[in-house]
């Protein structure tokens, strides 16, 4: 597995003018069926279209990584209509797009914990991400049932299953490869659309150093326009990882 410089640890080698990888706040499915007074599964279901065409940009731009956040923890606690209707959603999905993504050389990966779905859905990630393994272009990589704090405390047990000597004392770099994300570098681009401007649990750990960008557009709105104007914002950004302004323009 590719080992990453840590944005914490270390200073990142090279920034990249196209980010390396973009994390995404997908929300704002149900406020956009609702102001066209329609039920918010019609939101989900125009989400999906958005998803695709945000995995297709970026797979132009030459993005490494995209990771979509599909699935909170905490959306367990939503009616349980809606909730079933996201699960069916996220297997019809999958089923229907894996040859597609495979024959786009696409890479997919499910973050989260998966104990709560259903067997046929487990079985359907686990052949998706089997199928797929090899392929060179894009991650993207779907959060579902996810959430930071079960991320790094399933890291914490998994690391101390494995390693029970190091119950008394361990380090960052001890724990960073049981995290869910471990496969990638972290997040450069983190996008939140739906107004909101709050983490909501996504990935705490790995968003440490990212640019935050948060717009009012409601995802299923978000296009390959609303992802460039993401991205020109990032250009913008300076970068410093803890140093001061002028020790980057010195290092140029
Ligand atoms: C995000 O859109 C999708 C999921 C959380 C599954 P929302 O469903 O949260 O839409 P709003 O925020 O209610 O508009
Ligand atoms: C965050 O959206 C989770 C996903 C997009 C999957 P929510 O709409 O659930 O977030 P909160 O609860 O408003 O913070
Ligand atoms: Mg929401």
């Amino acid at each position: 597995m590719a080992i990453f410089s840590s944005s914490t640890k270390e200073i990142p080698q090279e920034i990249a003018t196209v980010p390396r990888h973009i994390a995404v706040i997908m929300d704002g499915n149900g406020r956009w069926a609702k102001k066209r007074m329609m039920p918010r599964i019609f939101g989900h279901k125009r989400g999906v279209e958005a998803l695709r065409e945000t995995v297709r940009a970026c797979d132009a731009l030459g993005v490494g990584y995209l990771t979509v956040f599909a699935f909170s923890n905490e959306n367990w606690r939503r009616p349980q209509d809606e909730v079933s209707f996201l699960m069916g959603l996220f297997l019809k999905v999958l089923s229907g797009e894996i040859t597609r993504m495979h024959d786009n050389n696409i890479r997919l990966k499910i973050i989260g914990n998966r104990e709560h779905f259903s067997p046929e859905l487990i079985a359907l990630i686990d052949a998706a991400e089997v199928k797929t393994a090899e392929n060179t272009g894009l991650t993207l990589s779907i959060a579902a049932d996810y959430g930071g704090r079960w991320d790094v405390m399933h890291a914490t047990h998994c690391l101390l299953a494995d390693h029970p000597e190091l119950s008394t004392t361990f380090a960052e770099e001890d724990l960073t490869p049981y995290l869910a994300m471990a496969y990638a570098p972290e997040p450069d681009l983190f996008i939140r659309t739906g107004g909101e401007q709050r983490i909501s649990n996504f990935l705490l750990w790995q968003l440490a150093y990212t640019e935050l960008y948060f717009s009012d557009m409601l995802w299923p709105d978000f296009d390959r326009h609303a992802l460039a104007a993401a991205i020109d914002w990032y250009h913008g950004r300076e970068r410093r990882f803890g140093r001061i302004s002028e020790q980057l323009q010195s290092s140029c």
